[in-house]
């Protein structure tokens, strides 16, 4: 009982921010670039998939989720590694899309390892500070997860038209 607690239901339970500060733009999203349509030589700084709303929206949820998460007793600091995660998970995929147009390639396209971990890095890394990251099991079990879970997601908000193309 306390190892699935360890490794699966608190590991969930601790990246739940972030998946959601990540996920919730493909919904949300849509409307003014946040680089709006300025380039740095041939290539967009972010991007047309990259926009004002989706960030704010993102970061908006992913922070209500650790607010929610934190009534649980024993568990306040979710607050802030809500905050953490938020930010982080955000920074990270604009990073990411940074260095995706830096190499010329267009918005939407797929770069393995970076399209799938660049935010869940990301995040964890800006959580850190805040202390009570699940054990490396637990992270093992996160970076196995995250993988599958992009590819569904992505496959998912595909079918439903909610994207271009199902990566
Ligand atoms: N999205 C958004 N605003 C953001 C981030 C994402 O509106 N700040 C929405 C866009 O509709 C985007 C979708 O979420 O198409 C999926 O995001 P992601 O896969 O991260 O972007 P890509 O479309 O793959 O673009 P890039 O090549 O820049 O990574
Ligand atoms: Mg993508």
């Amino acid at each position: 009982m306390n190892a699935l607690f360890d490794f699966i239901l608190y590991p969930l339970f601790y990246i739940l921010p972030a998946y959601i500060a990540n996920g919730a733009p493909v919904i949300f999203g849509g409307g003014k670039p946040l680089d709006f349509g300025k380039k740095i030589g041939k290539s967009y700084i972010f991007g047309p998939n990259k926009t004002i709303r989706g960030l704010a929206i993102g970061i908006m949820l992913g922070i209500a989720t650790g607010t929610l998460e934190s009534i649980l007793p024993g568990f306040s600091y979710m607050l802030v590694v809500g905050v953490l995660e938020s930010f982080g998970t955000h920074l990270g995929d604009l990073t990411g899309s940074f260095v995706k147009r830096r190499l010329g390639m267009e918005s939407g396209s797929s770069m393995v390892l970076m399209d799938q971990y660049l935010f869940f890095v990301f995040a964890l890394a800006f959580a850190y500070p805040a202390g009570n990251m699940p054990n490396v099991y637990g992270l093992l079990f996160l970076v196995i997860l995250t993988g599958i879970l992009h590819k569904l997601t992505n496959a998912g908000a595909y079918v439903l038209n909610l994207k271009k193309v199902p990566w």
